[in-house]
């Protein structure tokens, strides 16, 4: 027999409770004959029945209710247990760099902008000396927006390269101009250890009446030397960019070999990072800017490439993959 009195703690109540009411208990098993009987006899009996359990249900109830205000809690608590670690979270491998990079930038007077992800066709491509049908737009192919903008013309696009914000920031501020643009960029390619369609790149650009190649290569070394230290070498070899003239990648010396050459690198001991130049009369003009007067350089490094070779993170996808057996390490 059911006899609630003599139960003395909430332990006991929830053994009770799952003998008589639980899924297989005595009283749900009584229930669940109610079926087998007629249609006459299921009326009467299922009506008690219902009234039985929801008075069981109640008494249970109140009788847990009362033991938590009684604190009759007969649970065990070994006090001499070591406790549940909580685990701190931080900043994302990405962020880590991208913040390093812009206090090193903020050092040097450098603004550090914002600029759309979904960015037009004209800021994108066409005010970067890229006009439509120009064979440089296929190194970048893109995802194109079905949806028109404010003209009503469809020209949206997720922008290829944050060089989309170069003419922004001319327009808005003019020069003399320093600025850098870390953000997220899109390409439409086959995804492998190096390659992502989504990443983020690091732009930056500087303008003034007498800013030269020189003065490039020093930011530029500044940089990779403030990352990786004093021992990296930078090394510039031309590269056509329609934005900037004379135009050149960027490359360091091989996190892994220090040079040597391995199977990273290609067995050359350099990698390439990003790419610079010093900008277009054509994209100066865009942005409002006399080439006459004014002249400087503009840089894109691949801030994810950057990242991995920071810590040595062989492959890309890692960064996106949400895995906190890789982020737990940084
Ligand atoms: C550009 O995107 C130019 N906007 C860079 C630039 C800026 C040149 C200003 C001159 C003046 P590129 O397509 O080479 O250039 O990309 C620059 C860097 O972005 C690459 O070196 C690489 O580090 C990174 N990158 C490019 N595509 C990918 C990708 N699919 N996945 C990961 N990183 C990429």
């Amino acid at each position: 027999m059911l006899d609630l009195s003599l139960c003395k703690d909430l332990l006991n109540l929830g053994d009770l409770e799952v003998k008589y009411m639980g899924r297989k208990g005595e009283f749900t098993e009584q229930l669940k004959k109610i079926a087998e009987l007629s249609l006459e006899e299921k009326k009467t009996t299922g009506k008690l029945a219902n009234e039985i359990k929801r008075e069981l249900d109640k008494k249970f109830s109140d009788l847990r209710d009362s033991l938590y205000n009684e604190g009759t809690y007969n649970m065990s608590i070994d006090p001499t247990l070591p406790g549940k670690q909580i685990i701190g979270g931080h900043l994302h491998p990405l962020s880590q760099v991208q913040y390093e990079l812009e206090d090193l930038f903020v050092s040097m007077g450098f603004m550090v902008l914002d600029g759309p992800e979904l960015e037009s066709d004209f800021y994108n491509f066409e005010a970067l000396n890229i006009p439509p049908h120009h064979p440089a737009r296929d190194m970048q192919d893109t995802f194109y927006i079905d949806k028109k903008n404010k003209e009503g013309e469809l020209d949206l696009v997720m922008r290829t390269q944050t060089s989309s914000v170069q003419v922004r920031a001319m327009r808005k501020y003019g020069a003399p101009l320093r600025c850098v643009i870390p953000g997220r960029t899109f390409r439409c390619e086959a995804t492998d250890a190096r390659h992502e369609h989504t990443f983020y790149q690091v732009e930056g650009i500087m303008l003034d009446e007498n800013v030269n190649m020189v003065n490039m290569k020093s930011v530029l070394e500044t940089l990779v030397k403030s990352l990786y230290g004093q021992e990296t070498q930078l090394r510039l070899r031309p590269k056509f960019y329609p934005f900037v003239e004379p135009g050149s990648n960027i490359e360091v010396t091989c996190f892994l070999c220090q040079g040597a050459g391995c199977r990273v690198c290609k067995h050359s001991g350099w990698l390439e990072v990003g790419g610079c130049g010093m900008v277009h009369p054509n994209v100066l003009r865009a942005g409002n800017v006399n080439p006459d007067k004014h002249q400087g350089f503009a840089f894109g490094f691949g801030l994810t490439r950057l990242t991995m070779l920071k810590y040595g993170i062989t492959d890309i996808r890692y960064l996106q993959s949400d895995d906190m057996r890789f982020l737990g390490q940084f």
